[in-house]
C-alpha cells in the first residue's frame, strides 16, 4: 500500500521520463477542467485532497509540505509566486526539487485555475492576500503587516556628512496587525561655523531615537486591490541630541497607510499623518508620502525589479512655514531566487526647499529580509 502510494506520487514527476507522456495525457484530459479537479489530479498525491500535506510516510522523500490551509502561511504568498513554483518547480523560487515543474504537463491558465481551488483552502479571510503586499519604498512606510526586518542607511550630501544605519524589525501578530522596532545609529561630521557649533556638533557617532510603533490593516480587499492601515509609533529620546543625532524629547506619529494595485503590475502607496513632539517648544509637522511603481520580472519566471518614485511633503503646523517637497526616485531589486532578500536603491532630492532651504540631496538604500519566508542564507 505505501509502496504503491509512493510510486503514484512519483509518476507523476514529469522529470522522469517515463512519466512525461502520462502527465502530459492528463494536463490535456483536464484542458476544460476546473481547478479541484486538476489539484486532485496532479497535485493531490503530495500535497493531500486537504492541501495539508500527504502523509509522511506515504510519500517517497523527505521535504516537508506545505500546509495551504494555515491562513498565516498561505494568504501571504501571491499566486504569481506559487504558479511560477508549480510551473518551472520548486528551484526557481529555491525550494526542493521534489517540487516538481509542471512545465510539460499543465498551462497558466490551468495552474491558475488550481490556485483558486487552493485558495479555498484558507477558510479565514481575515488575512490580508500576499498581493497586497506592494514593494516596500524608502521612506513610505507600507499598508501592508510584514515579518521583517530591514537595514536601511543614509547618506547626506552637505558638510555634515552625515550617515545613518537603521535596524527595523517587524512582526506580525494575529491576522492584521503589526509591531515595529526602529533603532538608528548615526555618525555625522564636523558641521557649524563658529567655535560654539564647532564643540556642540564635534562630529561623533552614537544611538538615534529608537522607536516603537503599531500598525493595524483595518481595511483590505483583494478584488478591490485596496489596503488600508493605520499606524501610531512613539520614538523616544534615545538619541544625543547635542551631535545631532536626537530630538529632546519623544515624539508621537500617527498616519494613515495606503495600497492600491492598477493594472500592468503597477501600484499606487501613500502614508499622511502628524508628528507631535511630546516636549516643550517642540512644533508638530504634517507630512504626506506618495509613490507610484510598477514590478517587472526578468523574463517570465525571473528575478524582479521595482522602480518607483516617491514624493514626500512636509510642513510644519506654524503659522507661516513653508513646506519642503522631496522626490526620491529608487529601484527594488530582488537579490535571491526566493525572491525574500531584496535591496532598494535611491536618491532623495530636495526639489521645493521650504524654510529649511539648506537640504541637501541624501543617497538612501536598504537591505530587507522577509524572514518567515527562510532566513537571509536560504533560497539563493
Ligand atoms: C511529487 C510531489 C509533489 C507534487 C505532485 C506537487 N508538489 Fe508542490 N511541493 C512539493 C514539495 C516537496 C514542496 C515543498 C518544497 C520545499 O519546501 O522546498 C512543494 C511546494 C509547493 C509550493 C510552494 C509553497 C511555498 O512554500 O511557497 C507550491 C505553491 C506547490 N507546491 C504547488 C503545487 C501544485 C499547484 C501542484 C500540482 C499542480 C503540486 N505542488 C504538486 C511536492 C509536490
Amino acid at each position: 500500500m505505501r509502496t504503491a502510494l509512493a510510486v503514484a506520487a512519483l509518476t507523476l514527476l514529469p522529470a522522469a521520463a517515463s512519466a512525461q507522456a502520462h502527465v502530459g495525457a492528463i494536463g490535456q484530459d483536464l484542458l476544460e477542467a476546473s481547478g479541484d479537479v486538476i489539484y486532485n489530479a496532479a497535485c493531490a498525491n503530495c500535497h493531500g485532497v486537504d492541501g495539508r500535506g500527504a502523509a509522511p510516510e506515504l510519500l517517497a522523500f523527505e521535504e516537508e509540505l506545505p500546509d495551504f490551509t494555515d491562513c498565516d502561511f498561505a494568504a501571504r504568498e501571491p499566486d504569481a509566486d506559487w504558479i511560477a513554483v508549480a510551473h518551472e518547480g520548486g528551484p526557481v523560487r529555491g525550494f526542493s526539487e521534489m517540487m516538481p515543474a509542471f512545465r510539460g504537463a499543465l498551462t497558466v491558465d490551468q495552474l491558475g485555475r488550481v490556485m483558486e481551488h487552493i485558495r479555498t483552502m484558507c477558510t479565514d479571510d481575515n488575512w490580508p492576500r500576499g498581493e497586497l503586499n506592494l514593494p516596500r519604498a524608502l521612506l513610505t512606510e507600507k499598508a501592508y503587516p510584514e515579518d521583517e526586518w530591514v537595514v536601511e542607511a543614509a547618506a547626506h550630501t552637505d558638510d555634515s556628512e552625515a550617515f545613518t544605519g537603521t535596524y527595523v524589525y517587524e512582526r506580525r501578530f494575529g491576522p492584521r496587525s503589526q509591531v515595529e522596532i526602529t533603532i538608528p545609529y548615526g555618525w555625522r561630521d564636523e558641521v557649524g561655523s563658529d567655535a560654539d557649533d564647532a564643540a556642540r556638533d564635534g562630529g561623533g557617532s552614537g544611538l538615534g531615537d529608537v522607536s516603537i510603533g503599531l500598525k493595524h490593516a483595518f481595511y483590505h480587499d483583494i478584488d478591490a486591490g485596496w489596503i488600508f492601515s493605520v499606524m501610531g509609533e512613539m520614538s523616544l529620546p534615545t538619541g544625543n541630541e547635542a551631535a545631532g543625532l536626537g530630538a529632546p524629547g519623544s515624539v508621537a506619529e500617527v498616519f494613515l497607510l495606503a495600497g492600491q494595485i492598477l493594472p500592468g503590475d503597477a501600484f499606487l502607496q501613500a502614508q499622511a499623518g502628524v508628528e507631535a513632539p511630546l516636549y516643550r517648544d517642540g512644533s508638530s509637522e504634517l507630512f504626506g508620502r506618495f509613490l507610484v511603481g510598477a514590478s517587472r520580472t526578468e523574463g517570465p519566471w525571473g528575478r524582479t525589479w521595482s522602480p518607483m518614485v516617491e514624493l514626500q511633503v512636509a510642513r510644519h503646523m506654524a503659522s507661516g512655514a513653508v513646506a519642503s517637497v522631496d522626490l526620491v526616485p529608487q529601484v527594488q531589486v530582488a537579490l535571491n531566487t526566493r525572491q525574500h532578500v531584496l535591496a532598494n536603491f535611491g536618491v532623495l532630492v530636495p526639489v521645493g526647499a521650504g524654510e529649511d532651504s539648506g537640504r541637501s540631496v541624501v543617497l538612501l538604500a536598504y537591505v530587507l529580509l522577509d524572514w518567515f519566508d527562510g532566513g537571509f542564507l536560504e533560497g539563493w
